[in-house]
């Protein structure tokens, strides 16, 4: 870790360079399969969660496991939900008897996870929410209400400090008992930070671990912007962090049972790419099983990554917002100075390409490209470069994105060029460059793009007069085939989801069918075919017919010269 990580001058250097680190959701609510909300949303009684709470027994449960395997991921950082809002804590409190220590695992988690991520050299990370379901006077007034009240602290000012001394004195043992901790991850503020005294709190947090960083869900902005689930849309001169769940996308205990709803890993690796090319970190989430151990799918997703990360790390730790933006092909990272190679003033580019091909054309580089190293084998790739146009010769490969490194002599310039055909004729329709054409009868949003390096998604496809078109230039005319690449996981009839496909006065029908599981996107070649002529067309997509429920998610719209 030492190699990477150099002695912090600022806090937040580390934090900065290292990019990735995991996230752990684990608790009694692991026992269930439905989320940690569990006890919350299938109504558990304090009671009989008290009951479940002794059948969690962690007897897998080995930290130095969870170091091993998040460093082999390539991760340099760990945060541990050392309490969530069911109130069950992780650590020996001396707060609440409901606790690892006394009831269940009978262990010290947290001391045991500190140590180990130290011992792997792992930097520390504690989760902490400010919901309480356990705590009795909270949980006889609130715990079944509407989320709006859980806004108002007590009607009586007494129970109301009351509470807030217990939630003080939880954080200030975590502060204590465990030695130096580097990031503290609060969650489930719904009051405010006066209600709370939360500046009193960080105030006396920052005496108590100077260096430590603090996230913004504590009340306050902290060090670090937290964005949940949705990449910012551009990047930001502040740190921050995407946490994100790889079951599903959605849930941040893993449903163990379901092998179909765990994320493929080349879908994570693209948020990863995506948070670097954006300037953040991610923060991804593996859920292990109530006994400790990781489920088998997180292992092999782990392993797909780790094995990503040997190969591709330049283009990760300590790398900076690269210039070119998303584009049909990628994202982009860059560092100013590569270790051991001496460049004076030098720019090194990392293309993080998610659509290779033999020649791969990148256009927009206003600056001479030195030389081109594919980081997976380290050789050199051949390149050309005339005015704005960069052509790449890429081998193939199976792990993706295939990382470029581009050397500059200076910091490049880059200016996009509009959707343009590929070396092959072919034309890639990208979610991330789709003008999205949704109306707000409602007033409530409803199509919406989830950008990614992947291409992005297009999301929320609910109502049938809402449709999607590109502007795009053909220099080689000819026929073209249409196919979609999306991603529909529900076994609904296909009647029910039609689209129509136009442009240059043609059209071309398809019903939309399953794509198999969750978050995985498959290719659907249309039936037809559209003849173009030089010059710039619009294409538009739109349903025909949408039965309750979704269209489809879409990625891409791809046109393909017919041979
Ligand atoms: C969401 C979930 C919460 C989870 C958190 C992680 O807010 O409701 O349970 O811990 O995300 O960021």
């Amino acid at each position: 870790m030492t190699d990477t990580l150099t002695q912090p001058t600022d806090r937040l250097q580390w934090f900065r360079e290292a990019r990735f680190g995991m996230f752990i959701h684990w608790g009694v609510y692991s026992l269930l399969r439905n989320g940690e909300w569990a006890m919350n949303a299938d109504s558990i009684s304090v009671k009989d969660y008290l009951e479940l709470a002794r059948q969690f027994r962690a007897e897998q449960f080995d930290a130095d496991a969870w170091a091993r395997t998040a460093k082999r991921a390539g991760m340099k950082y760990m945060v541990l939900t050392t309490k969530h809002h069911d109130g069950f804590c992780l650590w020996d409190t001396k707060t609440t008897g409901f606790n690892a220590a006394k009831i269940g695992p009978r262990r010290d988690v947290v001391r045991e996870f500190v140590d180990a991520c130290r011992r792997h050299g792992l930097r520390v990370g504690l989760y902490w929410s400010w919901v309480d379901w356990n705590y009795p006077d909270w949980a006889k007034e609130f715990i079944w209400s509407d989320l709006n009240q859980w806004r108002r602290p007590f009607a009586d000012p007494a129970k109301h400090e009351r509470m807030v001394k217990y939630l003080h004195a939880q954080v200030r043992e975590l502060m204590t008992h465990y030695g130096p901790i580097d990031v503290f991850w609060f969650d489930g503020g719904f009051l405010t930070a006066e209600q709370y005294r939360s500046r009193e709190l960080l105030a006396e947090m920052g005496r108590l671990q100077p260096q430590m960083l603090i996230n913004d869900r504590g009340g306050v902005p902290g060090d670090f912007g937290n964005p949940e689930g949705l990449m910012p849309t551009e990047g930001s001169a502040r740190a921050w962090e995407l946490c994100q769940c790889s079951a599903a996308f959605t849930t941040w205990t893993v449903p163990f049972d379901d092998l179909a709803l765990f994320a493929p890993s080349s879908e994570l690796l693209g948020l990863l790419s995506d948070a670097v090319a954006l300037g953040g970190n991610l923060l991804l989430n593996f859920g292990p099983q109530a006994d400790g151990a990781f489920a088998a799918p997180s292992l092999e997703q782990l392993q797909v990554i780790g094995a990503w990360m040997r190969k591709n790390k330049e283009a990760i730790y300590g790398a900076q917002a690269g210039p070119t933006g998303r584009q049909e092909w990628g994202v982009s990272s860059q560092k100013s100075e590569v270790r051991g190679q001496k460049s004076e003033g030098g720019v090194t580019v990392y293309l993080h390409v998610f659509r290779p091909a033999e020649k791969l054309a990148v256009r927009g580089f206003a600056s001479r490209v030195r030389s081109a190293r594919l980081l997976e084998t380290g050789r050199a790739v051949r390149f050309s470069q005339k005015g704005a146009n960069l052509v790449l010769a890429l081998p193939s490969t199976r792990m993706l994105p295939q990382v470029v490194a581009l050397e500059f002599d200076e910091t490049p310039r880059f200016e996009p060029e509009g959707i343009r055909q590929r070396l092959d004729g072919s034309a890639i329709l990208t979610a991330n460059q789709a003008a999205l054409r949704t109306a707000h009868a409602d007033g409530k949003p409803a199509l919406f793009l989830s950008p990614d390096a992947l291409g992005g998604r297009i999301m929320g496809w609910k109502r049938v007069e809402d449709y999607v078109e590109w502007t795009f230039r053909v220099d080689r005319p000819g026929r073209f085939r249409p196919s979609f690449e999306f991603n529909q996981p529900e076994s609904l009839n296909c009647y029910g989801r039609r689209l129509e496909m136009a442009v240059a006065g043609q059209a071309v029908r398809a019903s939309v069918p399953l794509s198999g599981r969750h978050g995985q996107y498959a290719r659907y070649p249309m039936a037809g075919a559209f003849r173009l002529a030089r010059g710039t067309h619009t294409l538009t997509l739109k349903p025909t017919v949408l039965d309750p429920g979704i269209l489809m998610n879409l990625r891409a719209v791809i046109l393909e010269p017919e041979s």
